[in-house]
């Protein structure tokens, strides 16, 4: 056969095939488990069948080819199947998963999207990188169960509900904290968690570097806070810190997943790993005794040293080197032995070095006494009268309720880890709750998300992190993103316990 000929025949084979019609399925898109519930979804009656021909189109970007890579990665772990990724923005083509960057997109948010999905092809379109990956993670979920299940994609038919999507956060703010000072916690025990609240389109990790128990960062004008103060842990474990290096590490790690990191060093109070260090910073000269016990509330910098001052400017200086996000976390919770005035004159002193080096000041709700005002974030944990009144002053406030949102508090009393002292919450008692009505609708605006604090007292592995935070941690990620609970409380577990099925598939030790 002549060459030419060949050639005719092997392109008609291929339109034949390329042209075959794929077969119409249709799945409804309430079957799917999508936590956070999208600000609007609507179902269209087909739904978009993958076969061996569909492909990845993704745009040329930089930011967007690895959110590409991220989504064929994830596909290979759900499905077990590696879809061709093109770098090529063309959504006319068929049959294709399509990641566009668009300048059309009119919400304000970074983080909104749309996503359609139809008998064609799928769509996620966004003005931002952001908003592409959040919408990434809802088309995650919209793969249905039952493909999870199978261990390997045979072939067979797959299909993702027809849909469209238009989505974005009611609260900019939403947030974990990670206590890594009580227990201390490896670089990839840290990546393992930040992967997980990705899934829930979680965007900020803040991590409490320091406390009486110890200190995690390394400083370098300040090497003994580390060398010493870093050495133990609650119940006398070997401890352990983060060279600048292995924050760099996170801080990127975390960038990639659109988490933004909130260093935390804790003062004047929850400072015995720092006294420990250096006796220069105790009033009496002398080093304390390191800690490793659970109390709080005992310790405290010497507030009238000038070195104290310098210390913190070492410290805030080092720290801010490496931090691109805005803020930096003072602590400023349970001062208990610098009297008020000391406290505040100490903050009124510190404020102004997190401002030198181009940070903003982050804080427990504690600190509103040293004047606060429109730039910094109050950190509502216990007292909601405080909180107002900084809400009062113009700062902004994120919302830890303790018997809420505290991590470490036991979902029951036969709860093997965790604490008590802000009651026992359960899996609803988390989900339970209004972020909106809190405070009072004229403070809307200041009122920016909600943050799931894990303190580590009684934590020690990244097995008993995932105990603790999931599930409950996904309810807080649903009031934050969604602004409000569904109106159908009930609706929400039934939802809850399909999704956990992608958490089983990832080996995720929640609580059943
Ligand atoms: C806190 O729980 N001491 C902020």
């Amino acid at each position: 056969m002549k060459w030419p000929v060949l050639l005719l025949i092997c392109l008609i084979v291929i339109s034949m095939i390329s042209c075959e019609r794929k077969p119409e399925v249709s799945l409804d898109v309430a079957d799917s488990a999508l936590i956070p519930l999208p600000k609007e979804v609507t179902g269209l009656p087909l739904s978009f069948v993958l076969d061996k021909e569909t492909s990845l189109y993704i745009g040329k970007e930089d930011a967007v080819s690895f959110i590409g890579n991220e989504l064929q990665q994830a596909l290979v772990e759900d499905i077990g199947t590696r879809l061709p990724m093109i770098q090529k923005t063309d959504t006319t083509r068929k049959n294709a998963i399509h990641l566009v960057l668009s300048k059309e997109t009119k919400s304000k948010s970074p983080e909104s999207y749309t996503l359609s999905s139809n008998q064609d092809k799928v769509v996620i379109m966004a003005g931002q990188p952001e908003g592409l990956y959040r919408g990434v993670q809802t088309l995650l979920q919209l793969v249905p169960m039952q493909w999870l299940e199978s261990d390997h994609w045979q072939g067979e038919l797959m299909a993702i509900p027809g849909v469209k999507i238009r989505d974005e956060p009611y609260y900019t703010y939403r947030g974990a904290m990670l206590d890594v000072a009580r227990h201390f916690f490896k670089v990839k025990d840290v990546k393992r968690y930040i992967d997980l609240l990705a899934l829930y389109k979680i965007n900020t990790l803040h991590l409490h570097l320091s406390d009486d128990q110890g200190w995690r960062i390394e400083i370098k004008s300040w090497p003994k806070l580390t060398e010493i103060g870093g050495s133990t842990a609650v119940g006398g474990g070997k401890g352990g810190f983060y060279t600048q290096e292995d924050y760099k590490e996170i801080v990127a790690y975390a960038a990639q997943k659109y988490i933004t990191i909130i260093p935390e060093i804790d003062m004047p109070g929850h400072t015995n790993a720092a006294l420990a260090s250096y006796p220069e910073l105790n009033c009496n000269g002398k080093a304390t005794k390191l800690y490793t016990g659970m109390r709080v509330g005992f310790s405290s910098l010497c507030v009238d040293k000038e070195i104290t001052y310098m210390f913190i400017d070492d410290v805030i200086r080092e720290l801010a080197a490496i931090t691109p996000g805005e803020y930096i976390h003072l602590g400023g919770d349970e001062s208990h032995v610098t009297s008020k005035k000391e406290y505040n004159l100490f903050l009124q002193t510190v404020f102004p070095i997190v401002k030198k080096y181009n940070k903003k000041v982050m804080g427990w709700e504690d600190i509103y006494s040293a004047g606060v005002d429109s730039s910094m974030i109050l950190q509502h944990w216990t007292n909601r009268d405080t909180a107002l009144k900084g809400l009062k002053k113009g700062a902004r406030v994120v919302l830890s309720p303790a018997p809420y949102t505290y991590l470490d508090m036991k979902y029951n009393d036969s709860t093997q880890l965790g604490l008590t002292w802000a009651g026992t919450i359960s899996i609803e008692k988390a989900y339970n709750w209004s972020p909106q009505e809190f405070f009072s609708p004229d403070f809307k605006e200041q009122v920016v998300g909600v943050e799931s604090p894990l303190w580590t007292e009684t934590v020690t592995t990244i097995q008993d992190i995932e105990y603790m935070a999931f599930p409950r941690i996904i309810g807080h990620a649903e009031l934050g993103w969604s602004g409000q609970t569904r109106l159908d409380k009930n609706s929400y577990y039934t939802v809850l316990v399909k999704n956990l099925m992608r958490l089983d598939r990832k080996k995720v030790n929640y609580k059943k």
